[in-house]
């Protein structure tokens, strides 16, 4: 090898090297400031935690251009005052507000929660069920058909033949029977959103909050037009009382003054509609029933032996059955069962053949299903049972004593 060969080789390799160094330097590069974002992400971190924290409150009421009472999530009413940059328009009593870690000064306005986790609302834009989820109640499904699906499918109609609907609905009967699924069912039949309220749970966990959470209702039902509001399991907030004494009456009875207000303030052919449900329409105050109110009062009674029937046939619709059940004869055996009561008895019917380890459920099934939902409520129909073959199991003993 000749020396300028020998030269020209050591001057490839070291072009080489410094190529290689040149990479080099750009991934690190890129590395490093990667890295800077990291810190600086990191940075961010560390202050947000060292911050120390501001208090969550609800405004009650302003008191002057520049102090509020505001009810801090901790503990008692505070006087405060309002920082300059809060927008004082926005400051109406109910609203959440913080306030400095001091608990000083309103600093700021939260947004209205619509989270139907935290709130005890339940929202469903447009629901599913149908008339045809809902068995044996076709007298009460006509009504609510006329007083509650027409008018919000057509408010102009209405307006036009000068016919005021009723406001609210209340549907009343034993549990179990289908109110809720009933209301649903309008709601999704009238292409309305739902929102769902159960009062029991509202007088129970949202102390303090049941007059606000009943504005908040009416003002998501307003905005979400068309919709029907349905409060459900009524009486927790409208039993009537002899006294009211204690400060979680008051607030239960201010919950009710709120309600009564927002059927009152309401325009009865504006699209919101109003059901009402109760297992106990005997201790409702009658200030609800008032005309203007919930004048329109529907019984949901226990399923007779047809409605059983009915509701029979909605829960097996889907069930993979073995042999000829006879669903006339599950309705006779049933006397006294709800529509609960049914939906129960055909998954225990399904369970109880999954436990064979079959795919598919027999009479059999059925009939046990009944007697252990139904336990000591289970009367069979002892005169006709003797008559009916299928009554007996494989070994042609007697299903029903
Ligand atoms: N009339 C019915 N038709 C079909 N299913 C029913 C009927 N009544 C009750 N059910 C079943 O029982 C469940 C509970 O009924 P629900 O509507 O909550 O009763 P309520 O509100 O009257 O206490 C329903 O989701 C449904 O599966
Ligand atoms: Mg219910």
């Amino acid at each position: 090898m000749s020396i300028s060969e020998d030269r020209e080789r050591r001057y490839q390799d070291i072009l080489d090297y410094v190529r290689y160094l040149e990479q080099r330097t750009q991934e690190m590069e890129a590395e490093i400031a990667l890295l800077r974002r990291e810190v600086k992400y990191y940075k961010q971190e560390i202050d947000k935690l060292m911050a120390p924290p501001l208090i969550e409150g609800v405004l009650l009421e302003v008191l002057d251009e520049d102090r509020a009472v505001v009810k801090s999530t901790t503990g008692p009413n505070l006087i405060v005052s309002i920082s300059g940059n809060v927008d004082k328009e926005k400051l109406l009593p109910g609203t959440y507000v913080v306030l400095n870690q001091r608990g000083s000064a309103v600093v700021d306005i939260l947004p209205m929660r619509e989270d139907p986790a935290v709130r005890a609302m339940e929202i469903i834009e447009k629901p599913k069920t149908r008339y045809g989820d809902v068995g044996g109640l076709n007298k009460q499904i006509q009504e609510l058909k006329e007083v509650v699906e027409l008018p919000l499918k057509n408010p102009n109609a209405l307006k036009e033949l000068g016919i005021e609907p009723p406001k609210g609905v209340l549907l009343y009967g034993p549990p179990g029977c289908g109110k809720t699924l009933l209301a649903k069912a309008v709601a999704g039949e009238s292409d309305a959103t739902f929102i769902r309220l159960v009062a029991s749970e509202l007088a129970q966990k949202f102390v303090g909050e049941g007059a606000r959470m009943v504005r908040e209702l009416f003002a998501l039902a307003r905005r979400k037009a068309p919709s029907i509001v349905l409060i459900d399991e009524i009486d927790a907030i409208a039993a009537k009382r002899l006294d009211i004494g204690t400060s979680g009456e008051r607030e239960i009875h201010r919950t009710l003054t709120q309600l009564l207000a927002e059927l009152d303030g309401f325009d009865p052919l504006d699209n919101v509609r109003v059901i009402a449900t109760t297992n106990r329409i005997d201790v409702l105050d009658p200030a609800i029933l008032r005309p203007g109110r919930f004048d329109r009062v529907i019984e949901i009674p226990l399923p007779d032996l047809v409605g059983r029937l009915e509701i029979f046939r909605i829960h097996t619709k889907n069930m993979k059955t073995g042999g000829d059940i006879n669903l006339n004869v599950l309705a006779k055996m049933s006397e006294g069962a709800t529509g609960a009561d049914i939906k129960a008895i055909c998954t225990e019917a399904g369970f109880t053949a999954l436990r064979n380890g079959r795919m598919y459920v027999t009479y059999e099934d059925f009939v046990n299903a009944i007697r252990k939902v139904l336990k000591d409520r289970f009367r069979p129909y002892s005169n006709e049972v003797e008559y009916l073959p299928e009554m007996r199991d494989s070994e042609g003993k007697r299903l029903v004593i």
